[in-house]
Protein backbone atom coordinates (compact mmCIF):
# COMPACT_ATOMS: atom_id res chain seq x y z
CA UNK A 1 0.00 0.00 0.00
CA UNK A 2 1.53 3.51 -0.57
CA UNK A 3 0.20 6.94 0.72
CA UNK A 4 -0.71 8.89 -1.77
CA UNK A 5 -1.67 12.75 -1.32
CA UNK A 6 -4.12 14.70 -3.76
CA UNK A 7 -5.76 18.43 -3.50
CA UNK A 8 -9.14 18.84 -4.19
CA UNK A 9 -11.53 22.00 -4.72
CA UNK A 10 -9.35 25.37 -3.64
CA UNK A 11 -6.39 22.94 -2.46
CA UNK A 12 -7.86 21.35 0.26
CA UNK A 13 -5.74 18.32 1.19
CA UNK A 14 -7.34 14.72 0.45
CA UNK A 15 -5.44 12.08 1.79
CA UNK A 16 -5.65 8.32 0.03
CA UNK A 17 -3.63 4.98 -0.14
CA UNK A 18 -3.17 3.07 -3.32
CA UNK A 19 -3.02 -0.94 -3.63
CA UNK A 20 -1.51 -1.96 -7.08
CA UNK A 21 0.26 -0.87 -10.00
CA UNK A 22 -0.40 3.08 -10.62
CA UNK A 23 0.26 1.53 -14.57
CA UNK A 24 -3.03 -0.21 -14.19
CA UNK A 25 -6.67 1.60 -14.73
CA UNK A 26 -7.79 3.24 -11.63
CA UNK A 27 -10.36 2.45 -9.32
CA UNK A 28 -10.99 5.41 -6.81
CA UNK A 29 -13.16 4.45 -3.77
CA UNK A 30 -15.28 6.86 -1.65
CA UNK A 31 -16.21 5.60 1.89
CA UNK A 32 -19.91 6.34 3.31
CA UNK A 33 -20.16 9.30 5.71
CA UNK A 34 -18.38 8.80 8.91
CA UNK A 35 -16.16 6.42 7.32
CA UNK A 36 -12.42 7.19 6.50
CA UNK A 37 -10.15 5.14 2.94
CA UNK A 38 -9.82 2.34 5.35
CA UNK A 39 -13.06 1.01 5.10
CA UNK A 40 -12.44 -0.09 1.64
CA UNK A 41 -9.21 -1.87 1.86
CA UNK A 42 -10.94 -4.95 1.24
CA UNK A 43 -12.01 -4.34 -1.50
CA UNK A 44 -9.07 -2.05 -2.90
CA UNK A 45 -7.11 -5.55 -1.83
CA UNK A 46 -9.18 -7.50 -4.26
CA UNK A 47 -8.86 -4.75 -6.89
CA UNK A 48 -5.25 -4.86 -7.06
CA UNK A 49 -5.33 -8.31 -7.29
CA UNK A 50 -7.34 -8.23 -10.48
CA UNK A 51 -5.05 -5.76 -11.88
CA UNK A 52 -6.64 -2.03 -11.09
CA UNK A 53 -4.90 0.74 -9.18
CA UNK A 54 -6.93 1.10 -6.34
CA UNK A 55 -7.08 4.45 -4.82
CA UNK A 56 -9.12 4.62 -1.58
CA UNK A 57 -9.31 8.61 -0.12
CA UNK A 58 -10.78 10.25 2.82
CA UNK A 59 -13.31 13.26 2.49
CA UNK A 60 -12.55 16.65 3.20
CA UNK A 61 -12.83 16.74 7.39
CA UNK A 62 -12.74 13.01 7.44
CA UNK A 63 -9.71 10.83 8.74
CA UNK A 64 -6.05 12.05 7.12
CA UNK A 65 -8.15 14.96 4.78
CA UNK A 66 -7.95 18.17 5.30
CA UNK A 67 -10.66 20.50 7.74
CA UNK A 68 -12.18 23.01 5.61
CA UNK A 69 -11.70 26.22 7.47
CA UNK A 70 -14.79 27.36 6.48
CA UNK A 71 -16.78 24.28 7.61
CA UNK A 72 -17.99 23.86 4.38
CA UNK A 73 -18.94 20.03 4.34
CA UNK A 74 -22.01 20.23 1.93
CA UNK A 75 -22.53 17.97 -1.16
CA UNK A 76 -21.41 20.40 -3.20
CA UNK A 77 -17.91 21.06 -1.48
CA UNK A 78 -17.51 16.97 -0.98
CA UNK A 79 -18.76 16.67 -4.96
CA UNK A 80 -15.99 19.59 -6.14
CA UNK A 81 -13.34 17.62 -4.28
CA UNK A 82 -14.13 14.39 -6.21
CA UNK A 83 -14.25 16.37 -10.24
CA UNK A 84 -10.72 18.09 -8.95
CA UNK A 85 -9.29 14.64 -8.08
CA UNK A 86 -10.49 12.44 -10.84
CA UNK A 87 -9.40 15.23 -13.29
CA UNK A 88 -6.20 15.06 -11.79
CA UNK A 89 -5.45 11.10 -12.13
CA UNK A 90 -3.58 10.06 -15.48
CA UNK A 91 -6.31 8.63 -17.00
CA UNK A 92 -10.52 8.09 -16.50
CA UNK A 93 -10.94 6.09 -13.54
CA UNK A 94 -14.02 3.87 -12.22
CA UNK A 95 -15.78 4.77 -9.03
CA UNK A 96 -16.89 3.20 -6.30
CA UNK A 97 -18.60 4.35 -3.46
CA UNK A 98 -21.23 3.95 -0.53
CA UNK A 99 -23.46 5.54 1.64
CA UNK A 100 -22.88 9.63 0.96
CA UNK A 101 -20.11 8.65 -1.26
CA UNK A 102 -22.07 7.32 -3.69
CA UNK A 103 -24.67 10.17 -3.50
CA UNK A 104 -21.29 12.58 -4.09
CA UNK A 105 -20.15 10.56 -7.02
CA UNK A 106 -23.71 10.93 -8.59
CA UNK A 107 -23.44 14.98 -7.78
CA UNK A 108 -19.83 15.39 -9.13
CA UNK A 109 -20.35 12.57 -12.41
CA UNK A 110 -24.05 14.11 -13.57
CA UNK A 111 -23.04 17.20 -13.05
CA UNK A 112 -20.14 18.65 -15.36
CA UNK A 113 -18.22 16.02 -15.32
CA UNK A 114 -19.47 12.89 -17.14
CA UNK A 115 -16.67 11.54 -19.12
CA UNK A 116 -13.88 11.77 -15.63
CA UNK A 117 -15.27 8.08 -15.08
CA UNK A 118 -15.29 4.69 -17.52
CA UNK A 119 -18.24 3.53 -14.63
CA UNK A 120 -19.48 3.47 -11.15
CA UNK A 121 -20.57 1.03 -8.67
CA UNK A 122 -22.51 2.41 -6.06
CA UNK A 123 -23.37 0.95 -2.68
CA UNK A 124 -26.42 1.79 -0.39
CA UNK A 125 -27.45 5.21 -2.88
CA UNK A 126 -30.46 7.01 -1.62
CA UNK A 127 -31.92 9.78 -2.74
CA UNK A 128 -34.95 9.98 -1.09
CA UNK A 129 -34.49 9.88 2.14
CA UNK A 130 -37.42 9.79 4.19
CA UNK A 131 -37.49 12.32 7.16
CA UNK A 132 -37.72 9.55 10.29
CA UNK A 133 -34.81 8.18 8.49
CA UNK A 134 -32.69 11.19 7.94
CA UNK A 135 -33.39 12.19 11.37
CA UNK A 136 -32.26 8.64 12.99
CA UNK A 137 -28.80 9.23 10.44
CA UNK A 138 -28.27 12.75 12.31
CA UNK A 139 -28.59 11.58 15.62
CA UNK A 140 -26.39 8.41 15.14
CA UNK A 141 -23.94 11.22 13.82
CA UNK A 142 -24.08 13.44 16.57
CA UNK A 143 -23.60 10.60 18.77
CA UNK A 144 -20.31 9.88 17.71
CA UNK A 145 -18.59 12.89 18.58
CA UNK A 146 -18.64 11.97 22.20
CA UNK A 147 -15.50 9.53 23.04
CA UNK A 148 -16.42 6.33 23.57
CA UNK A 149 -15.09 3.60 26.08
CA UNK A 150 -14.98 0.60 24.25
CA UNK A 151 -15.49 -0.60 20.31
CA UNK A 152 -19.10 -2.57 20.65
CA UNK A 153 -20.26 1.17 22.05
CA UNK A 154 -18.98 2.71 18.44
CA UNK A 155 -20.79 -0.06 16.59
CA UNK A 156 -23.87 0.14 18.42
CA UNK A 157 -23.84 3.84 17.46
CA UNK A 158 -23.50 3.31 14.47
CA UNK A 159 -26.39 0.79 14.47
CA UNK A 160 -28.76 2.90 16.11
CA UNK A 161 -29.11 4.36 12.48
CA UNK A 162 -30.71 1.14 11.01
CA UNK A 163 -32.45 -0.22 14.21
CA UNK A 164 -33.98 -3.07 11.90
CA UNK A 165 -31.17 -4.29 9.66
CA UNK A 166 -28.87 -6.82 11.33
CA UNK A 167 -25.93 -5.19 13.46
CA UNK A 168 -22.99 -4.45 11.26
CA UNK A 169 -20.31 -6.99 12.05
CA UNK A 170 -17.05 -5.38 14.44
CA UNK A 171 -14.58 -5.09 12.53
CA UNK A 172 -11.20 -2.79 12.25
CA UNK A 173 -12.25 -0.66 8.97
CA UNK A 174 -14.88 0.73 10.71
CA UNK A 175 -13.19 1.49 13.54
CA UNK A 176 -10.60 2.88 11.82
CA UNK A 177 -12.47 6.32 11.65
CA UNK A 178 -11.85 6.16 15.32
CA UNK A 179 -8.42 7.48 17.49
CA UNK A 180 -7.32 6.12 20.66
CA UNK A 181 -7.24 9.39 22.80
CA UNK A 182 -4.88 9.57 25.83
CA UNK A 183 -7.31 7.96 28.32
CA UNK A 184 -7.08 4.86 26.12
CA UNK A 185 -10.69 5.83 25.12
CA UNK A 186 -12.19 6.05 21.18
CA UNK A 187 -12.38 9.33 19.56
CA UNK A 188 -13.66 10.09 15.44
CA UNK A 189 -10.62 11.11 13.58
CA UNK A 190 -11.85 14.04 12.03
CA UNK A 191 -13.48 17.37 11.84
CA UNK A 192 -16.49 17.04 14.41
CA UNK A 193 -18.37 19.90 12.48
CA UNK A 194 -19.10 16.97 10.11
CA UNK A 195 -20.60 15.36 12.52
CA UNK A 196 -22.94 17.80 13.59
CA UNK A 197 -23.86 19.36 10.37
CA UNK A 198 -27.45 18.92 9.43
CA UNK A 199 -27.67 17.42 5.80
CA UNK A 200 -30.86 19.09 4.40
CA UNK A 201 -32.13 16.00 2.03
CA UNK A 202 -35.30 17.66 0.60
CA UNK A 203 -32.58 20.41 -0.89
CA UNK A 204 -30.48 18.01 -2.00
CA UNK A 205 -32.65 15.88 -3.36
CA UNK A 206 -33.54 17.94 -6.64
CA UNK A 207 -30.04 18.34 -7.65
CA UNK A 208 -29.00 14.60 -7.24
CA UNK A 209 -32.12 13.79 -9.58
CA UNK A 210 -31.14 16.20 -11.97
CA UNK A 211 -27.55 15.01 -11.86
CA UNK A 212 -28.28 10.58 -12.01
CA UNK A 213 -30.61 11.93 -15.15
CA UNK A 214 -27.42 12.91 -17.02
CA UNK A 215 -25.26 10.39 -15.82
CA UNK A 216 -24.27 8.44 -18.93
CA UNK A 217 -21.68 6.11 -18.14
CA UNK A 218 -22.04 2.31 -16.77
CA UNK A 219 -23.61 2.24 -13.08
CA UNK A 220 -24.60 -0.70 -11.00
CA UNK A 221 -26.34 0.27 -8.25
CA UNK A 222 -25.93 -2.43 -5.15
CA UNK A 223 -27.34 -3.12 -2.17
CA UNK A 224 -27.86 -5.33 0.87
CA UNK A 225 -30.89 -7.40 0.84
CA UNK A 226 -31.76 -6.68 4.24
CA UNK A 227 -31.22 -2.80 4.01
CA UNK A 228 -34.17 -1.25 5.53
CA UNK A 229 -33.09 2.52 4.69
CA UNK A 230 -32.24 2.25 1.59
CA UNK A 231 -34.92 0.11 -0.05
CA UNK A 232 -35.47 -2.14 -3.39
CA UNK A 233 -38.43 0.35 -4.37
CA UNK A 234 -35.75 3.29 -3.67
CA UNK A 235 -33.18 1.78 -5.92
CA UNK A 236 -35.18 0.95 -9.03
CA UNK A 237 -36.61 4.48 -8.95
CA UNK A 238 -32.91 5.78 -9.36
CA UNK A 239 -32.33 2.99 -11.68
CA UNK A 240 -35.32 4.45 -13.83
CA UNK A 241 -33.26 7.73 -13.65
CA UNK A 242 -29.82 6.71 -14.55
CA UNK A 243 -29.62 5.13 -18.37
CA UNK A 244 -28.50 2.07 -18.50
CA UNK A 245 -27.97 1.27 -14.95
CA UNK A 246 -27.89 -2.28 -13.54
CA UNK A 247 -29.02 -3.27 -9.94
CA UNK A 248 -27.49 -5.90 -7.92
CA UNK A 249 -28.15 -7.58 -4.20
CA UNK A 250 -25.98 -8.46 -1.73
CA UNK A 251 -27.60 -11.29 -0.05
CA UNK A 252 -28.37 -11.38 3.89
CA UNK A 253 -26.51 -7.83 4.64
CA UNK A 254 -27.81 -4.54 5.57
CA UNK A 255 -25.78 -1.49 5.46
CA UNK A 256 -22.33 -2.36 5.58
CA UNK A 257 -22.65 -5.45 2.93
CA UNK A 258 -19.31 -4.20 1.22
CA UNK A 259 -17.46 -5.30 4.67
CA UNK A 260 -20.06 -8.07 5.97
CA UNK A 261 -20.04 -9.70 2.96
CA UNK A 262 -17.24 -8.47 1.34
CA UNK A 263 -17.02 -11.60 -0.60
CA UNK A 264 -20.14 -10.98 -1.80
CA UNK A 265 -19.96 -7.65 -2.71
CA UNK A 266 -16.35 -7.97 -4.65
CA UNK A 267 -17.35 -10.88 -6.92
CA UNK A 268 -20.79 -8.55 -8.13
CA UNK A 269 -18.16 -5.37 -8.14
CA UNK A 270 -15.08 -7.22 -10.26
CA UNK A 271 -17.79 -8.85 -12.89
CA UNK A 272 -19.62 -5.71 -13.15
CA UNK A 273 -15.78 -4.28 -14.09
CA UNK A 274 -14.67 -6.88 -16.59
CA UNK A 275 -17.59 -6.64 -18.23
CA UNK A 276 -18.11 -2.42 -18.43
CA UNK A 277 -15.33 -1.52 -17.88
CA UNK A 278 -12.79 -4.22 -18.87
CA UNK A 279 -8.77 -3.90 -18.58
CA UNK A 280 -8.61 -5.13 -22.48
CA UNK A 281 -7.14 -2.33 -25.09
CA UNK A 282 -9.43 1.02 -25.00
CA UNK A 283 -10.84 2.72 -27.91
CA UNK A 284 -10.68 5.86 -29.39
CA UNK A 285 -13.61 6.18 -32.08
CA UNK A 286 -14.14 9.64 -33.64
CA UNK A 287 -16.54 11.31 -31.94
CA UNK A 288 -15.10 9.92 -28.52
CA UNK A 289 -14.27 11.88 -25.53
CA UNK A 290 -11.10 13.55 -26.33
CA UNK A 291 -9.56 12.53 -23.14
CA UNK A 292 -9.46 9.11 -24.29
CA UNK A 293 -7.37 10.00 -27.20
CA UNK A 294 -4.96 11.84 -25.18
CA UNK A 295 -4.58 8.69 -23.04
CA UNK A 296 -4.11 6.68 -26.78
CA UNK A 297 -1.44 9.49 -27.38
CA UNK A 298 0.00 9.19 -24.27
CA UNK A 299 1.70 5.85 -25.34
CA UNK A 300 3.89 7.19 -27.69
CA UNK A 301 6.54 8.74 -25.42
CA UNK A 302 8.45 11.83 -25.87
CA UNK A 303 11.16 14.34 -25.13
CA UNK A 304 10.25 17.23 -22.91
CA UNK A 305 10.71 20.64 -24.50
CA UNK A 306 10.37 24.28 -23.10
CA UNK A 307 9.64 26.63 -26.34
CA UNK A 308 10.48 30.08 -25.85
CA UNK A 309 10.39 33.53 -27.15
CA UNK A 310 10.69 36.85 -26.26
CA UNK A 311 8.70 40.14 -26.70
CA UNK A 312 9.18 43.63 -28.43
CA UNK A 313 9.71 44.77 -24.69
CA UNK A 314 12.22 42.13 -24.37
CA UNK A 315 10.02 40.07 -21.48
CA UNK A 316 11.37 36.57 -22.03
CA UNK A 317 8.22 33.98 -21.90
CA UNK A 318 7.79 30.10 -23.05
CA UNK A 319 6.09 26.89 -21.77
CA UNK A 320 6.40 23.28 -21.38
CA UNK A 321 5.72 21.22 -24.93
CA UNK A 322 6.15 18.03 -26.43
CA UNK A 323 5.18 18.52 -29.58
CA UNK A 324 8.14 19.70 -31.11
CA UNK A 325 9.18 17.04 -34.25
CA UNK A 326 11.76 17.36 -36.63
CA UNK A 327 11.33 18.22 -40.10
CA UNK A 328 13.15 18.44 -42.54
CA UNK A 329 17.14 18.56 -42.59
CA UNK A 330 17.77 20.84 -45.71
CA UNK A 331 15.93 23.34 -45.55
CA UNK A 332 16.83 22.94 -41.60
CA UNK A 333 13.33 22.66 -40.01
CA UNK A 334 11.04 21.78 -37.07
CA UNK A 335 8.17 22.22 -35.37
CA UNK A 336 5.82 22.64 -32.39
CA UNK A 337 2.45 23.22 -31.97
CA UNK A 338 0.73 25.49 -29.59
CA UNK A 339 -2.85 25.40 -27.74
CA UNK A 340 -4.75 28.63 -29.37
CA UNK A 341 -5.76 28.52 -25.47
CA UNK A 342 -2.52 29.52 -24.73
CA UNK A 343 -2.20 33.44 -22.85
CA UNK A 344 1.24 33.28 -24.99
CA UNK A 345 -0.30 32.43 -28.81
CA UNK A 346 -0.60 36.49 -29.96
CA UNK A 347 3.50 36.77 -28.99
CA UNK A 348 4.09 33.74 -30.49
CA UNK A 349 2.36 34.96 -33.98
CA UNK A 350 4.15 38.42 -33.75
CA UNK A 351 7.30 38.15 -32.64
CA UNK A 352 8.41 35.50 -35.74
CA UNK A 353 10.68 33.62 -33.62
CA UNK A 354 11.42 31.08 -31.28
CA UNK A 355 13.53 28.59 -29.35
CA UNK A 356 13.37 25.31 -28.52
CA UNK A 357 15.24 23.93 -25.34
CA UNK A 358 15.13 20.08 -25.04
CA UNK A 359 15.33 19.15 -21.34
CA UNK A 360 17.68 16.90 -19.15
CA UNK A 361 16.89 14.62 -16.33
CA UNK A 362 17.91 17.07 -13.93
CA UNK A 363 15.17 19.80 -15.46
CA UNK A 364 11.82 18.16 -14.69
CA UNK A 365 11.33 21.26 -11.90
CA UNK A 366 11.41 23.90 -15.07
CA UNK A 367 8.91 21.29 -17.20
CA UNK A 368 6.74 21.55 -14.44
CA UNK A 369 7.32 25.23 -13.53
CA UNK A 370 6.62 26.37 -17.54
CA UNK A 371 2.92 24.77 -17.03
CA UNK A 372 1.83 27.48 -14.09
CA UNK A 373 -0.63 29.83 -14.89
CA UNK A 374 0.49 32.27 -11.58
CA UNK A 375 4.30 32.30 -11.42
CA UNK A 376 7.01 34.19 -13.19
CA UNK A 377 8.10 31.41 -15.17
CA UNK A 378 11.84 32.38 -15.67
CA UNK A 379 12.21 33.25 -12.07
CA UNK A 380 15.73 31.31 -11.16
CA UNK A 381 16.00 30.40 -14.37
CA UNK A 382 19.71 30.65 -15.89
CA UNK A 383 18.62 31.83 -19.41
CA UNK A 384 20.09 34.80 -22.50
CA UNK A 385 19.58 35.48 -26.11
CA UNK A 386 22.59 34.82 -27.63
CA UNK A 387 22.46 36.28 -31.35
CA UNK A 388 20.76 39.47 -32.74
CA UNK A 389 17.39 37.85 -33.70
CA UNK A 390 17.19 34.98 -31.36
CA UNK A 391 15.35 33.56 -28.61
CA UNK A 392 15.51 33.03 -24.72
CA UNK A 393 17.80 29.84 -24.69
CA UNK A 394 17.93 28.00 -21.03
CA UNK A 395 21.56 26.91 -19.82
CA UNK A 396 22.27 23.34 -19.74
CA UNK A 397 19.94 21.96 -21.56
CA UNK A 398 20.38 19.23 -23.71
CA UNK A 399 19.95 20.51 -26.48
CA UNK A 400 18.63 24.01 -27.50
CA UNK A 401 17.14 25.04 -31.50
CA UNK A 402 17.40 29.04 -31.83
CA UNK A 403 14.41 29.54 -35.03
CA UNK A 404 12.97 31.79 -36.81
CA UNK A 405 9.36 30.85 -37.76
CA UNK A 406 8.81 29.67 -41.11
CA UNK A 407 5.25 29.21 -41.22
CA UNK A 408 2.28 29.17 -39.00
CA UNK A 409 -0.27 26.76 -40.10
CA UNK A 410 -3.63 25.88 -38.80
CA UNK A 411 -4.24 22.65 -36.39
CA UNK A 412 -7.68 22.08 -35.04
CA UNK A 413 -7.16 23.51 -31.57
CA UNK A 414 -3.57 24.17 -31.90
CA UNK A 415 -1.18 26.85 -34.15
CA UNK A 416 1.26 24.19 -35.81
CA UNK A 417 5.01 26.79 -35.70
CA UNK A 418 7.59 25.58 -38.24
CA UNK A 419 10.82 27.03 -37.44
CA UNK A 420 13.59 27.47 -39.53
CA UNK A 421 16.89 26.60 -37.12
CA UNK A 422 19.63 29.31 -37.02
CA UNK A 423 21.48 28.22 -34.99
CA UNK A 424 21.28 24.57 -32.49
CA UNK A 425 23.61 24.18 -29.03
CA UNK A 426 23.54 20.51 -28.50
CA UNK A 427 25.26 18.43 -25.13
CA UNK A 428 24.16 14.95 -25.73
CA UNK A 429 26.30 13.32 -23.00
CA UNK A 430 23.41 13.82 -20.76
CA UNK A 431 19.85 11.61 -20.39
CA UNK A 432 16.69 13.01 -21.25
CA UNK A 433 13.48 14.21 -19.54
CA UNK A 434 11.03 12.16 -20.94
CA UNK A 435 6.75 12.17 -20.90
CA UNK A 436 5.11 8.92 -21.41
CA UNK A 437 1.38 7.97 -20.47
CA UNK A 438 0.43 11.44 -19.01
CA UNK A 439 3.86 11.55 -16.55
CA UNK A 440 7.02 12.66 -16.84
CA UNK A 441 9.69 9.70 -16.95
CA UNK A 442 13.01 9.05 -16.44
CA UNK A 443 15.22 6.76 -18.27
CA UNK A 444 19.05 5.99 -17.66
CA UNK A 445 20.92 5.43 -20.78
CA UNK A 446 24.53 6.25 -19.45
C1 LIG B 1 4.63 17.31 -20.86
C2 LIG B 1 3.79 18.45 -21.33
C3 LIG B 1 3.74 18.74 -22.68
C4 LIG B 1 2.99 19.80 -23.15
N1 LIG B 1 2.99 20.09 -24.49
C5 LIG B 1 2.30 21.14 -24.96
C6 LIG B 1 2.36 21.47 -26.35
O1 LIG B 1 3.02 20.81 -27.14
N2 LIG B 1 1.66 22.55 -26.77
C7 LIG B 1 0.91 23.31 -25.91
O2 LIG B 1 0.31 24.28 -26.35
N3 LIG B 1 0.84 23.02 -24.58
C8 LIG B 1 1.53 21.96 -24.09
N4 LIG B 1 1.49 21.65 -22.75
C9 LIG B 1 0.68 22.47 -21.84
C10 LIG B 1 1.35 23.78 -21.56
O3 LIG B 1 2.65 23.65 -21.01
C11 LIG B 1 0.49 24.62 -20.57
O4 LIG B 1 -0.84 24.40 -20.80
C12 LIG B 1 0.78 26.01 -20.84
O5 LIG B 1 1.99 26.31 -20.26
C13 LIG B 1 -0.33 26.91 -20.32
O6 LIG B 1 0.13 28.23 -20.21
P1 LIG B 1 0.08 29.34 -21.37
O7 LIG B 1 -1.34 29.76 -21.51
O8 LIG B 1 0.95 30.41 -20.81
O9 LIG B 1 0.59 28.75 -22.65
C14 LIG B 1 2.25 20.59 -22.26
C15 LIG B 1 2.29 20.29 -20.89
C16 LIG B 1 3.04 19.23 -20.42
C17 LIG B 1 3.10 18.93 -18.97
Amino acid sequence: MAELNFQGFGGIHIAGSAFGSPEDPPVLLLPPSGQTKEFWYGSAAALANAGRYAICIDMRGHGDSGHSPEGNYDLESYSADLQVVLAGLPSRAFVVAAGLGALIAIQAIGDGAPNLVSGMALMDANIWVDQAVAKRMGDSMRSRISSFSDPEKVVAAIAAAYPAEPRPELTERILSAYKRGADGSLVWRGDARVLSSDRDMSDMEKSLTDAASKIATPVTLIRGSLNETVTGETVLRLQSLIKGAEVAEVEGAGHYAAIDREDAFNSILLDFLERKAPRQPLQYISGSEPRILRDALGCFGTGVTIVTTIDDEGNPLGLTANSFTSVSLDPPLVLFSLAKSSANLATFEKVGRFAINVLHIGQQPAAWRFTQRDVDRFEGVDWAVHEEGGSPILAGSLASFDCSTHAIHDGGDHLIFVGKVNHAWFEPHRDPLLYFRGRFQRLHFA
